[in-house]
């Protein structure tokens, strides 16, 4: 791991780090944030948002349980995470329409290489990204990342409009997670002995982003065929 922001120093298992904004960074081993990373071409990251949005809204899928979630989601790129009553599974069009997902925009690709390369992870080539939609009250329960095929690949994590509480657990279910606060821009990139780490989203607080609005919204890059 190759993390340029600042000084780090290993604690147990635990990486921790001094970042430029003097916030203590304690993160286990394959796990890197970049406060702010996204922010370098925000216009043009937005923008391109908006595009997607708008070819494939943002609709609240079903868990195999019978749950509708609260996180409204949609995907760009060659292929896309869905859930029903069928189980969970990537595939190639969007189930409402019957079209293949909208491409996956360049200022997104070269974000979350970007990312993956400073977090040590080189030639990330994501086939999917996920865009998750959190209203105030939404949130993501703890679950891992395990429909993929090559665990080598990382996760690229893009926190984008409202803040929100990201929980960050261990390997197993029932470790405590630990809460690491992200904000407007910010991006979390997991992988190595991190990849399989289960996660989630606290329910998203109330309030409005000046660029997003009411919503908090999450990219989630992956390699997943
Ligand atoms: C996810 O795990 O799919 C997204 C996490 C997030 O929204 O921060
Ligand atoms: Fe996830």
């Amino acid at each position: 791991m190759a993390e340029q922001l600042g000084l780090e120093w290993m604690d147990g298992d635990r990486r921790r780090r001094l970042s430029d904004d003097g916030l203590e960074r304690c993160l286990p081993e394959g796990v890197v944030w970049l406060p702010r990373a996204a922010l370098g071409d925000e216009a043009r990251l937005l923008l391109d948002l908006d595009a997607v949005l708008r070819a494939a809204p943002c609709r609240h899928m079903t868990t195999p349980g019978g749950q509708r979630m609260s996180v409204a989601m949609t995907h760009c790129g060659p292929l896309g995470w869905v859930s029903d009553r069928r189980g969970y599974r990537y595939v190639a069009t969007d189930p409402d329409t019957g079209a293949p997902w909208p491409a996956m925009p360049a200022s997104f690709q070269r974000l979350a290489g970007a990312c993956a390369e400073r977090a040590g992870f080189q030639s990330f080539e994501p086939d999917a990204c996920l865009v998750n939609e959190y209203v105030p009250g939404a949130r993501l329960s703890l679950h891992q990342d395990a429909d993929e095929r090559d665990m080598t690949q990382p996760i690229v994590s893009v926190s984008l409009g409202l803040p929100a509480v990201f929980l960050l657990g261990g390997l197993e279910r029932r470790e405590r997670p630990q809460r690491v606060p992200l904000e407007h821009g910010d991006v979390v990139v997991w992988g190595g002995p991190a990849r399989l780490r289960y996660h989630g989203v606290a329910p998203v607080a109330g309030g409005a982003h000046p660029r997003l609005g009411r919503r908090r919204v999450n990219l989630t890059f992956r390699r997943a065929g």
